[in-house]
């Protein structure tokens, strides 16, 4: 598992440097990453909500996967994935910004998983009186915090077993001969489909 928390990573700054050999000249915390994103099979990619998208740190680490989609470089193409979102009050914004980051490199989100979290409203000091917390949008005004109320996605058990679900899937797929031409194939049309019909 990676985290990129404390990980200095920069959005992509389109220098175009990678469009010759798929290798982005940017040097910081991904460049050592870079060589695990090509390798592995599949992906599970989790997010927290920001503003009902992603958060800047794996907005700016999907951007630099944009070194892989040049020319023939099919390293990506035909992989599988999980999307996993999670936020104070939803996390189906970010997993859905993970699938579509993927849709681009032609992966296939074999399962999306998403949950409550537990904002920080609930662990500032503030929450109870704070008039535009987490915790007052979601008990009104004068709420008092109680350790129930914490919305951990451990306390749902509809969420874990979305997720063990989503895990056996996954593992299944791979190892029941999984295609990846015909996931290649499959996904292209998928992402013709999304132009047409935000065209
Ligand atoms: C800057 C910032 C913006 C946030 N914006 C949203 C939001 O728009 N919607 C939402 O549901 N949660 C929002 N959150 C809450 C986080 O998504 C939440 O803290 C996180 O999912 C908790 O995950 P955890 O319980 O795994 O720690 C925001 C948190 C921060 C720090």
């Amino acid at each position: 598992m990676i985290s990129l928390r404390g990980k200095k990573i920069s959005g992509c700054i389109a220098c175009l440097g990678c469009v010759k050999d798929n290798i982005c000249k940017l040097e910081d915390d991904l460049t050592e990453l870079r060589p695990l994103i090509a390798e592995v099979d599949a992906y599970v990619i989790g997010a927290p909500n920001y503003y009902s998208t992603l958060n800047a740190a794996i907005h700016a680490f999907l951007e630099r996967w944009y070194q892989f989609r040049h020319q023939e470089g099919d390293t990506l193409w035909g992989k599988l994935r999980v999307a996993v979102g999670v936020g104070g009050t939803s996390g189906a914004f970010p997993a859905d910004d993970i699938v579509k980051f993927f849709l681009y490199s032609l992966i296939e989100t074999v399962s999306k998983v998403t949950g409550q979290g537990a904002a920080s409203c609930f662990s500032c000091g503030f929450g109870e009186t704070c008039k535009v917390g987490v915790p007052a949008l979601l008990y009104g005004e004068g709420v008092k915090i109680t350790e129930d109320m914490i919305p951990r996605v451990t306390k749902q058990p509809e969420v874990m077993e979305a997720a063990a679900a989503a895990g056996k899937q996954l593992g299944e797929r791979l190892r029941n001969g999984h295609d990846r031409k015909a996931v290649t194939q499959k996904m292209q049309k998928t992402l013709m489909q999304m132009f047409s019909e935000s065209a």
